[in-house]
């Protein structure tokens, strides 16, 4: 057995876990990262794209805002057909020139690892058996590496390991509360290697459903459909998505996406999941691992930034001044802003979604929120302010980043 000893141990290299690993980097703080995926597989996987202001902030305040600055897209507003009229929302304007970037997670994932990379600290894939232990006093995570076991002895274990990992489920049941919603849908989401024919999402409410039409960069679209929550892929030839995708987001000015070769497909099912607290002894939860948002808000990626970056200011305390306290605090201060997203994800998704016991009533009733939301600009305010992302929870300069 090879013995390994590090400050904090994190488990998970997706977004929250080397980000975090980053941010104690540039506090001086120790890490060793473990996962149990191959580097392509945690690269190549297609996930979310959308970043709040305050995460392209923090990653330009950490030093890995290159490859943002140079292929992320700023997108200043958004729009949401209804009645196939779509209205735009001027985010910038309307929260004093906040934006969004879009910018694949897997491109935000691939600049965090060249950066951990760079600082040599280690960061080790296809970690085998992953397990955890000693989180009251004596935290241990063993893992198999090429043949051998290994253990990493450490201070304190950041669980990063999102939804289907092991940190959450080795904290014992009675210790935590889990509150769970899901939705009678699923995403059907496609990669389309064609030009976005609008330059901002369109998130469109239909009769038939919701589609949301967003972009990876200027030669490649991102589309998705609501359907069934079990729907087999297998049901949707190539060109049955492209009919349904237009039926539901042409407008009647005439717009609706440029259809191209489908390079990538599949359906991912919709939840709402937080589990409480965030924290177990010397364990401390981050990103899906703690928390799952349905996708309509684009929050997933978003509230793991969040997250990890409250952490890293309460680790940098513990370590710089001997202070617990901003551990004790880390799980309530990371809640209260991830049942802000929660609301607003399950908004945004029931405001937008046919749900399947939906009669006329409830169609009419949408119509008319969306209606509302559209022309009030008090309404737009509140969408906007919460979809750039609200202020951080902790300043970026007491996670011992410049600036922020
Ligand atoms: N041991 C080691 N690593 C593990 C284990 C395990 N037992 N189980 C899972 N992992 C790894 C996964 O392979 C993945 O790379 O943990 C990582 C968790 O990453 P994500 O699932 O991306 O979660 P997170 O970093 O919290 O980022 C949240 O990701 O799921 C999206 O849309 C979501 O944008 C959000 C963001
Ligand atoms: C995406 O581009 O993948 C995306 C955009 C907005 C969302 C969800 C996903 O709400």
């Amino acid at each position: 057995m090879a013995v390994h000893k590090t400050q904090v141990g994190i488990v998970g290299a997706g977004p929250a876990g080397l980000l975090l690993g980053q941010l104690l980097h540039l506090n001086g703080i120790d890490s060793v990262i473990l996962e149990n995926r191959t580097r392509d597989y945690v690269i190549d996987r297609v996930r979310a794209g959308v970043l709040e202001q305050g995460t392209v902030d923090l990653l330009r305040a950490m030093g890995v805002g290159a490859g943002l600055d140079s292929r992320g897209l700023r997108h200043d507003g958004l729009y949401i057909s209804v009645q196939q009229r779509r209205h735009r929302i001027d985010l910038a304007d309307l929260t004093d020139g906040r934006a969004i970037t879009v910018y694949g997670q897997n491109e935000v994932v691939k600049d965090l690892i060249d950066a951990r990379v760079a600082t040599g600290r280690p960061l080790n894939f296809e970690a085998g058996g992953v397990s955890i232990d000693g989180l009251d006093a004596r935290p241990v995570i063993r893992f198999q590496h090429a043949g051998a076991e290994h253990e990493v002895r450490c201070d304190i274990i950041a669980g990063c390991d999102g939804f289907h990992g092991i940190c959450r489920p080795s904290i014992p049941a009675d210790a935590l509360t889990v509150y769970e919603r899901s939705y009678p849908f699923g995403w059907l989401g496609i990669l389309a290697e064609v030009g976005p024919s609008s330059d901002e999402l369109v998130y469109a409410h239909h009769e038939r459903g919701f589609a949301l039409f967003s972009m990876r960069s200027p030669t490649v679209t991102r589309l998705y459909l609501q359907v069934p929550p079990d729907e087999s892929i297998d049901n949707w030839p190539d060109d049955a998505i492209w009919d349904e995708m237009v039926t539901r987001m042409m407008s009647l000015d005439g717009w609706k996406p440029n259809i191209g070769r489908i390079i990538q497909k599949g359906v991912t099912p919709m939840r709402s999941f937080v589990a409480a607290p965030m924290r177990h002894g010397r364990l401390f939860l981050a990103g899906d691992a703690a928390h799952i948002v349905p996708p309509t808000g684009a929050k997933g990626l978003n509230l793991a930034a969040s997250d990890v970056l409250v952490l890293a200011h309460a680790v940098k305390a513990f370590y710089q001044r001997g202070q617990s306290d901003a551990l004790d605090q880390y799980s309530d201060v990371c809640l209260r802003r991830v049942w802000r997203a929660q609301r607003f994800s399950w908004w945004m998704t029931s405001t937008l979604h046919r749900f399947p016991d939906d009669g006329p009533f409830d169609l009419q009733r949408q119509i008319a929120d969306l209606e509302y939301l559209t022309s009030s600009r008090a309404a737009m305010t509140s969408l906007a302010e919460q979809y750039v992302g609200l202020p951080p929870e902790v300043s970026f300069e007491s996670a011992g980043l410049s600036g922020g």
